[in-house]
């Protein structure tokens, strides 16, 4: 079995990829990375991507024709993987998660291919606090993000046929330690802020609500997602992926890292405006599904599992919402470097 993954190189992708290599141990691993967070390793006791047997350094708009020979899986992670991000890119955005994602399925199919996995995004519900959300609940992209993986998923069905299985995993928000860490997550903020400052300071009045999911559980629904029968949801399916009990409210969460990490203020902005981002879901369809791959990470156990890995890292930067470990940051620095250009390709003298 030859399986491919994009975006292998970012946050999830190195946890996706471990998991990957476990689950299917002869199987033959290919990532595809434009790269841009290649250097921000976290902690890691090996380059992460030697656990894949072959590596593109590419951009799945100018996709390699070899990429896809005896490919059976394709796990497509490569995106603009936030709002702030798909904001200030919106033209990129649009053209990496949608038209080549759509692009990237079509080319795999075209070559054989018997299943896509996409990582979609829950935010596709926009402001949704009243109740959960199911995957029959009307859609209301509010960002360019949250649009971009609308428009993919619904190409993407078109493509699902008896011989190509397309499973559109809705993840809710991400949290838990990566060999490459990003703090622009609302978990892994307060865990680092609780421990470079002693003050989880909460942009909002704390109520929005926020479903969270470990990274090593999306990882196990996408292994899931791979195996899965058409008959258990069919050859194109669209569910949220997460758990009820996960169904937190901001300030919960910023209650419950202070309970790891004794002796930390948390300070709450009573004049925010409204979050647009807060949306509860309903996990029902998927632990019907995948009853034996529902998340196991609880809380607690991702709290820790951060606060061990930022103390292993040495981690005390107070200003880390300026630094390496957000994703905009990393693409503007590159921007002012001359490096990548605005619509986020290469520059060609890079050197
Ligand atoms: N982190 C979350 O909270 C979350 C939640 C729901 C869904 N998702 C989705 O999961 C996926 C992975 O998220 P992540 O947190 O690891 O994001 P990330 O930004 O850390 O990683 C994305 C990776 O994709 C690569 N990439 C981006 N554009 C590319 C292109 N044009 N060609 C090739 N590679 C490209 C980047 O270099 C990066 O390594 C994304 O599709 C994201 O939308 C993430």
């Amino acid at each position: 079995m030859k399986i491919l993954v994009t975006g292998n190189m970012g946050y999830i992708g190195p946890c996706v990829v471990q998991h990957l290599r476990q689950s299917y141990p002869s199987a033959t691993l290919i990532g595809l990375d434009m790269g841009y967070f290649a250097s921000c390793l976290t902690n890691s006791e090996i380059f992460p991507e030697c656990r894949v047997d072959i590596q593109y350094f590419g951009d799945v708009r100018n996709l390699p024709g070899k990429l896809f020979e005896n490919t059976s899986a394709v796990v497509h992670l490569a995106a603009i993987s936030n709002d702030p991000i798909g904001n200030k890119f919106e033209e990129a955005t649009f053209d990496i998660n949608c038209r080549a994602s759509v692009e990237l399925a079509r080319r795999a199919k075209e070559s054989g291919g018997s299943t896509f996995v996409f990582a979609s995004s829950c935010s596709m519900y926009g402001s949704a606090e009243d109740r959960p959300r199911t995957e029959k609940s009307p859609l209301n992209p509010l960002t360019a993000y949250a649009k971009s993986k609308v428009l993919a998923e619904i190409d993407l069905e078109k493509l699902a046929d008896k011989k190509f299985k397309v499973t559109s995993l809705r993840f809710c928000t991400a949290c838990g330690m990566s060999e490459r860490l990003r703090l622009d997550l609302v978990l892994n903020d307060f865990v680092a802020a609780a421990m470079a400052s002693k003050n989880i300071s909460i942009l909002s009045d704390g109520t929005p609500w926020r479903p969270l999911i470990n990274i090593k559980d999306m990882a196990r629904a996408m292994d899931w997602a791979i195996k899965r029968d058409v008959s258990d949801g069919g050859e194109f399916l669209a569910v949220n992926v997460g758990s009820d009990e996960w169904n937190y409210q901001v300030k919960d969460l910023a209650e419950a890292v202070s309970r790891v990490l004794p002796d930390v203020d948390i300070s709450i902005n009573r004049n925010a405006q409204p979050d647009k981002r807060s949306y509860r879901v309903s996990f029902d369809l998927f632990r019907k599904l995948a009853p034996d791959h529902q998340p196991q990470v609880d809380l607690v156990s991702s709290i820790q599992e951060l606060k061990d890995g930022l103390k292993a890292m040495n981690f005390s930067d107070p200003d880390f919402r300026n630094s390496r470990y957000i994703r905009l940051k990393v693409l503007t620095d590159l921007i002012d470097k001359g490096l990548l250009t605005e619509n986020l390709r290469w520059q060609n003298n890079v050197d």
